[in-house]
């Protein structure tokens, strides 16, 4: 199975990715975290992807629909895509290399999403994401490693990302919502009411 995780920035995509992936053997797949690896090691790619994250904008299509090309030729599981697509060219892409299932529509709002992404803490070494509300240690309880707060997760670039996903992602619920495979899902609920929410989706 194939499924998809729409939702604007701080929805939590990410949150309920990582722990569905603990019990539904289904890979994840974060466009985002692939984009950050491509900087933190300093690639072409992660040069060119630097300037557009850290002021709140896509990356231009091409370069993400190779990315994600090259990913899945490894892939043996069913992925869940966490941040992909992003536009209509990149759906339009992804319908020709995989069957998508489900698409996970998260919503929310701009006050909580500002509030959620102003508090979020991420693992240096794991990758593990905390939030400040609920986690007050300075390292990560898995692995020891420090905490920090990504570059793009000012009030002033979070507000320029919540304007591109509304202008250029939320087409994408029309787009699948044709297609009778969009669940919508109310992100401002527990972590683990929708994380058994999504199971059953997965379970059919
Ligand atoms: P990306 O990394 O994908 O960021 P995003 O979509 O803006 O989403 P976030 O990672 O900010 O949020 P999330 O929904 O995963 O929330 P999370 O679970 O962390 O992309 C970053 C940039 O890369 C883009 O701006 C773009 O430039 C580029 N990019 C990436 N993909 C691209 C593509 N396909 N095309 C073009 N460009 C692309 O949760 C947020 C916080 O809230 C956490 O602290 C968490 O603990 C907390 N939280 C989560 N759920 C709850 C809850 N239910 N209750 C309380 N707190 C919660």
């Amino acid at each position: 199975m194939n499924l998809i995780f729409l939702g604007p920035p701080g929805a939590g995509k990410g949150t309920v990715a990582a722990e569905l992936k603990k019990t539904s053997g289904l890979d994840h797949l974060s466009t985002g975290d692939m984009l950050r690896e491509e900087m933190k090691n300093e690639t072409e790619l992660g040069k060119i992807a630097k300037e557009y994250i850290e002021s709140g904008k896509l990356v231009p299509d091409d370069l993400i629909i190779d990315m994600v090309k090259n990913r899945l030729e490894n892939a043996d599981a069913g992925i869940m895509f966490d941040g992909f697509p992003r536009t209509v060219a990149q759906a339009e892409a992804l319908d020709k290399i995989a069957h998508i299932d489900a698409v996970i529509n998260l919503t929310t709002t701009i006050d909580v999403i500002i509030e959620r992404i102003g508090g979020r803490r991420i693992c240096r070494n794991c990758g593990k994401v905390y939030n400040v509300s609920w986690y007050h240690k300075d390292t990560c309880e898995d692995c020891g490693g420090e905490l920090y707060t990504r570059a793009d997760d000012t009030e002033e670039t979070i507000r320029t990302r919540y304007d591109e996903y509304l202008k250029k992602t939320a087409p994408l619920i029309d787009y699948y919502r044709v297609k009778g495979i969009v669940h919508d899902i109310d992100a401002n609920g527990d972590i683990q009411t929708k994380v058994d929410a999504i199971s059953d989706i997965i379970k059919g």
